[in-house]
């Protein structure tokens, strides 16, 4: 089974996360092939839209643990920074939609998106301290930007998962929906985006983040060069294999 699927319908790209065994943890091969799905609807012009979304109650658990402790990526020639970088450069709409758990990357990865409907059963988290990690995919830059830097502190420090009626209430997302109608409306809301001129959107869009890509290209790259330490240490290590065994980690000595 493919680990992301790809449908391209009436000018929408949907990708749909595809790996429900493993609660579409994202590997690096599943990045390499958003990153080429971006890429090559960036060039087709008959791709006007874009949707990400997962399962009616599962986006998902974000980076694969297990790809972390056995192949930490190392700097930003690595699928996870293409996809970031095609995700955050992505010149037309980008729509997610939400329902279940959006775990790290799960969660960052929606400050790239333009427009975030949730279902109801939304969880987001943004776990990195939990885990002995720091911020990436420029959340340290855009989420205070998106949410304040109150309510940023909050998520980041405490990394405590919160439901959709607060990511609502801080501006991080546009709607909460019932979780069985989710997919269809952010189905209906890309083909709404679909039909209008798509030289106006882009330019929009273009307009909406002046000045903000080399800001977003320099948070990533910095964020991540902290990242891979921070991958490499004793935290990361206890959090990771203690997920794995399903037990608590003991960052007691560290
Ligand atoms: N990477 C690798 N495997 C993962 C995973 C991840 N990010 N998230 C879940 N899985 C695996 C589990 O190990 C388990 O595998 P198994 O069936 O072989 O034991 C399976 O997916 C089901 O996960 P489980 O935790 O039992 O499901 P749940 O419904 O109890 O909880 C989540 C779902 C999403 C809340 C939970 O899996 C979770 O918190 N995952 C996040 C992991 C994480 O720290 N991600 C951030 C990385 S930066």
């Amino acid at each position: 089974m493919e680990p992301i699927l790809a449908l391209r319908e009436s000018g929408v790209l949907t990708l749909t996360f595809n790996r429900v065994e493993k609660k579409n943890a994202i590997t690096q091969e599943m990045y390499a092939l958003l990153h080429r799905e971006l890429q090559s609807a960036q060039a087709d012009e008959a791709v006007r839209v874009v949707v990400l979304q997962g399962q009616q109650d599962l986006f998902t658990s974000g980076n694969d643990v297990t790809e972390f402790l056995q192949r930490p990526p190392g700097g930003l020639d690595t699928p996870v920074f293409d996809f970031l970088r095609s995700l955050a450069d992505f010149p037309k709409p980008v729509i997610a939609a939400v329902g279940g758990p959006a775990v790290g990357i799960g969660t960052t990865l929606l400050l790239h998106c333009d427009l975030v409907y949730a279902g109801d059963n939304a969880l987001f988290s943004l776990p990195f301290v939990n885990l002995g990690l720091s911020p990436e995919a420029a959340s340290s830059l855009l989420l205070p930007l998106r949410v304040g830097p109150a309510a940023a502190a909050e998520m980041l420090m405490f990394g405590e998962p919160f439901g959709a009626d607060d990511a609502l209430a801080v501006g991080l997302i546009n709607r909460v929906l019932p979780p069985e109608g989710l997919r269809d409306y952010a189905q209906a809301q890309a083909r709404k985006l679909a039909a209008k001129p798509s030289a106006s959107l882009a330019l929009t869009k273009q307009l909406l983040r002046k000045g903000q890509r080399e800001l977003v290209h320099a948070a990533m790259a910095d964020e991540a060069w902290h990242f891979a330490r921070m991958l490499q240490g004793p935290a990361a290590k206890e959090a990771f294999s203690a997920f794995l065994a399903k037990r608590k980690p003991d960052f007691s000595k560290l």
